[in-house]
Parts: C-alpha cells; structure tokens; sequence
C-alpha cells in the first residue's frame, strides 16, 4: 500500500438501519489491506461504538480514517450536543441513552469503556453546544 491512505464517511443522524456502515467499510478495506485478524478486530469494534453513540447521541456526524503500515488513525467528529462531564461518560455503565434506544439494545454504558480498552490511544474533545471529536488509533 502507499505510505497513507484516508478514508472519509458521513454518519447520518438517527438512522439505526445505516449504523455501522462506516466501521463495515473499514473493516472490509483494512482485510483487502492484509491487516492481521486482531488489528481489524480492535478498529472494528472501537470505530463501531464511536459511530453508533453519533446516530444515537450527536445526531451523526463525519469520520475520517487515515491506514499507514503502523497506525489506523479515527477521527469521529460530530456537532451534537457535547459531553458535559467526559470522566463520568467514560465510566463503565453510564448512559442518557433515551428508553427507545435502549429498547433496540443500546445505552449498556459500555461504548466509550470499550473504545478505550480496544485503541492504544483515544483522546475526547468536548464543548457543550459545539460538538464532540473522539480520536483513536490503533497501532499494527
Ligand atoms: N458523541 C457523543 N455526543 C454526546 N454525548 C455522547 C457522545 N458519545 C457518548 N456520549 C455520552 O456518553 C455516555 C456514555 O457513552 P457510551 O458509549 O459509553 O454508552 P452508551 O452509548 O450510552 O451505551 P452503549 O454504548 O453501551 O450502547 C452516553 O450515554 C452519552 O451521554
Ligand atoms: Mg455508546
């Protein structure tokens, strides 16, 4: 492969039936890629819960991937409605996720925890009112 290469998605707000899609890709892109099973494994399962709290807490968003030989690089941008305490929502357990969410099986509290324990690095940017970055890498 070239030295980097960079993926773009836009993540629709509120719709269940296309969460996923972009993490999907990914993952499809990063085994034509010859990744090890592992790697995949890990962007796959951390992009996915970054993308699925877009749809149900931001409203979607943009996601931008950048794959070199060493390093898959998320960025997960939205323009929702921000987290008001970044420590707390990290915690395993804690979720606003809505009745209706959690009825279609999300609001487990274990999204961020898991985005974490999945990256090497993962690093929260927060305003109230502006939005919410979430930057991961996972390194090869
Ligand atoms: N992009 C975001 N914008 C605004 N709030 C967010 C965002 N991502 C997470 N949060 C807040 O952080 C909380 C914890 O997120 P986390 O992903 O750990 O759990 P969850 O999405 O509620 O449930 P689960 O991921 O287990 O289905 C959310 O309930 C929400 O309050
Ligand atoms: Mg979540």
């Amino acid at each position: 492969m070239d030295e980097i290469m960079t993926l773009t998605f836009e993540v629709p707000g509120d719709d269940f039936t296309r969460a996923g899609e972009a993490s999907s890709a990914v993952k499809k892109r990063l085994k034509q890629l010859g990744f090890d099973p592992d790697t995949i494994r890990r962007v796959a399962i951390a992009m996915y819960e970054g993308e699925i709290n877009m749809v149900i807490h931001a409203n979607g968003g943009d996601i931008q991937v950048d794959i070199t030989p060493k390093a898959i690089d998320m960025r997960l941008r939205d323009n929702g409605p921000g987290i008001e305490n970044i420590e707390l929502a990290m915690q395993e357990g804690y979720s606003t996720a809505p009745d209706n969410v959690r009825s279609l099986g999300f609001g487990a509290g274990m999204g961020l925890p898991n985005m974490k324990k999945y990256t090497d690095e993962m690093k929260i940017e927060s305003e109230l009112g502006v939005g919410t970055t979430v930057s991961m890498r996972v390194l090869t």
